[in-house]
This record gives structure tokens, sequence and C-alpha cells, in this order.
């Protein structure tokens, strides 16, 4: 990733894409939020920007985001995911796509992770990019958090890709936020043990009010 790459947002306008958009912002990433509303993602960035006054953040359409931006975030609820990348498809091919999707639903407020015929969600959007490289991660790291800039983002991100220089970007990107260490998670198979995870996490912050994540111990980095 050169000093000059745009890194984009489709679904940016949601906590997750935009509590991520903010954060590389900080550290001097040019980032632009995707939406299907341009008003939509102008409202959704004037809310940070005071955040980031030397920060670069712009927006755009979604499919605007998908071809002028690389790596490309789909930060989509996976119930929008399979539509979304079919739209986008052919302007994300040769690109670096990195999907935060975890594959949620939920019954009586209890949150349950979604089976996947693909695997994962990951998985699904591979299948689908099958001319772009993709990585996920960040699925086990709070919104909330990302969104508050003086938090420290007390987690492990765990990256996964079948690319070596896709993880790679998604790895670098990953230890912009403050607290957090990139750790290798492997191919995309194993994607699905965060994704699954989230659901957990979700359950636990609600019995502990808290804002849950994850380390990995007994590795050294
Ligand atoms: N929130 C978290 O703490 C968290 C943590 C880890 C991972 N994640 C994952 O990150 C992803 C985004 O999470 P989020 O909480 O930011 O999601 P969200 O607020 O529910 O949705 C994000 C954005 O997706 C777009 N969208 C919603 N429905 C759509 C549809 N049917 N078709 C196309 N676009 C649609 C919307 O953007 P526009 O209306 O502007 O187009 C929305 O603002 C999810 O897959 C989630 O599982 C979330």
């Amino acid at each position: 990733m050169s000093s000059e790459s745009l890194v984009g947002f489709i679904g940016g306008t949601g906590p997750e894409g935009l509590g991520l958009g903010l954060r590389f912002a900080l550290n001097g990433i040019k980032v632009v939020i995707g939406s299907r509303s341009v008003k939509k993602a102008e409202l959704a960035v004037s809310k940070i920007q005071s955040k980031i006054p030397d920060g670069y953040i712009s927006v755009g359409l979604n499919k605007e985001v998908a071809e002028k931006c690389d790596p490309v975030f789909i930060a989509v609820p996976y119930q929008a995911q399979k539509s979304t990348l079919e739209e986008l498809k052919d302007s994300l091919v040769n690109k670096n796509v990195i999907s935060v999707v975890a594959p949620l639903e939920f019954e009586n407020g209890v949150a349950i992770s979604k089976e996947v015929p693909a695997g994962s969600a990951a998985l699904e959007a591979a299948q689908i990019l099958d001319k772009s490289t993709v990585a996920s991660g960040f699925h086990n790291i709070s919104a909330r958090d990302l969104l508050d800039p003086d938090a420290l983002i007390d987690s492990d991100v765990i990256v996964f890709s079948d690319n070596d220089e896709c993880k790679s970007i998604t790895m670098e990107l990953a230890k912009l936020l403050r607290g957090a260490r990139a750790i290798d998670g492997g191919g995309l198979v194993n994607s699905r043990y965060t994704e699954d995870l989230t659901a957990l996490l979700l359950n636990i912050n609600k019995t502990y009010k808290a804002h849950s994540a994850i380390r990995i111990t007994g590795i050294k980095i």
C-alpha cells in the first residue's frame, strides 16, 4: 500500500466501517466512506470530522469507492453482502478486498452466528469476487471503541487470507489500531472461527455491559 492509496469502505456509514475509517484517517491514511447514498455518507462523516481535523476522509457512492480505492473494506450486514458484492464485482477486479462481515442474526435479543453455505462470510465473498484478492479480519473489535479515538483497542485482530500481499496489507492496517496486535490467522478457511466468536462476544457484552474482545496467549510477536 502506498502513501497515496485510498482505503475505501463499502457500507462505511455503519459504526464498524466509520470507526475503522476514523482510526485509519487519524493515522494519516486517506479514507473514502461509501454508501448507497452520498447524502447519508456526508452525514456520517460530519459526525466524526471534528475528531480528525487534519485527516483525509471523503465520501462516495459504493460503486465509486470500489472503482477508485484499494484496498476496499466490505462493512455491510451479512444479509446484504451477496447482492452488494454481485453489484460491485466488476469494479473490484484485481483489488484487495477486506471483509469485516460477521454473519449474525438475533433471536429474542440473543446474537446467533448464522450458518453460511460457503463456510463463512469471507469464503462467500471470495467465491463471488473470484477476480479479487480477499482478506478478512476485525470481526471482534467493538465499533463503539473504534469510534472513540481515546479508547485503547485492547484486542488482537486475527487476519485471514489466501494471498500473502492482501494479508500483509490488512495486518499493517490492523496495527494502526492503538493497543491492538495483528495476528496471522492463516487462510480464509479459518475466518469462520472469529466470525462465529462475534456472536459470543455480543452476548457476553450484554451480560457484563461491556465491550469484550479477544487476546491470543502463548505466542511471541
Ligand atoms: N458493529 C460492530 O461492533 C461490528 C463489529 C465487528 C464486525 N462487524 C461487522 O461489520 C459489518 C458492519 O457492521 P455495522 O454494525 O457497521 O453494520 P450496519 O450499521 O448494520 O450496516 C452498515 C452499512 O451497511 C449498509 N447496508 C445496510 N443494509 C444494506 C443493504 N440491504 N444493502 C446494501 N447496503 C446495506 C448501510 O449503508 P448505506 O445505507 O449508507 O448504504 C449501513 O450503514 C457487519 O457485517 C458486522 O457483522 C460489526
